[in-house]
């Protein structure tokens, strides 16, 4: 199950970097926003990118001024990440998010991961492991797709404009298989069970975002403007006291 997630990873790793590294990634300029609303000021900090795909945001972290380590389990976006996205303050290693972390205890001031859990089947280990290579306080900062509303489709009113979801099944957790740079999967998993996975580690969450894009991008993007009426995404900041 693990490996298969993975591998899924390592054959479209080049069309999904391909859309980042073209800047044409809608969808991302809409959760990073938020993400680095809630990240703040990096400078001189100690950052996990986990799960970093090719590395785009890792070498944002370090053209910042923090300290990177990013983390994937995909050898094809690893090697994208070290030939596009290099920085003498940047290191990348490959590890298994789905186990233990080879980290020691308290090594990080912040752990970023963009939509990285729900890609995983099982988020429990993971968000203990966050807790234990945070310091005290330390930031866990993570963006997901709205489990809420994500594996519905839209729905249009007499006027072909996307207004409804129905919402199915949300409760059930289960795997879906995706298809935007070839094929992926997709754990489904109810915002409570984010909750409660961050409960159990004693983190508190401190902030909760459900971003929108900025009017210049809907300007740009004009058919895009549904995403003001349900959202796609949700960012969350939790503490480690
Ligand atoms: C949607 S991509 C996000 C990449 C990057 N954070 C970004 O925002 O572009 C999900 C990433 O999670 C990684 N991944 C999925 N399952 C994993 C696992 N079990 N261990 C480590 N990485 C995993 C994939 O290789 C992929 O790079």
């Amino acid at each position: 199950m693990r490996t298969d997630s993975i591998n899924h990873w390592d054959i479209v790793a080049e069309n999904y970097s391909e859309e980042n590294h073209q800047g044409k990634n809608f969808h991302a300029q809409i959760y990073l926003a938020a993400v680095n609303e809630l990240l703040g000021d990096v400078a001189g900090k100690h950052v996990l990118d986990a799960g970093c795909g090719d590395g785009f945001f890792s070498l944002e972290l370090a053209r910042k001024g923090a300290l990177v380590t990013a983390i994937d389990g995909s050898d094809a976006m690893l090697n994208i990440a070290k030939r596009r996205h290099f920085h003498g303050n940047l290191q990348y290693n490959k590890m298994d998010l789905t186990g233990e972390l080879t980290f020691e205890n308290k090594l990080f001031d912040i752990v970023v991961a963009n939509m990285l859990l729900m890609d995983i089947p099982e988020i429990e280990l993971f968000i203990f492991e966050v807790a234990r290579v945070l310091k005290r306080p330390g930031d866990f900062i993570f963006s997901i797709t709205h489990p809420c509303f994500f594996l519905s489709d839209w729905e249009e009113d007499e006027n072909n404009t996307k207004r409804y979801k129905k919402i199915v099944n949300y409760l059930d957790e289960g795997v879906e298989e995706l298809n935007f740079w070839g094929k992926t999967l997709h754990y489904h998993r109810p915002l409570s069970s984010y909750m409660a996975a961050l409960e159990k580690t004693g983190m508190y969450v401190s902030s909760f975002r459900e971003p929108i894009p900025p009017r210049e991008l809907i300007e740009l993007y004009p058919e895009q403007e549904y995403h003001y009426r349900i959202p796609s995404f949700v960012v969350i900041k939790a503490k480690s006291i």
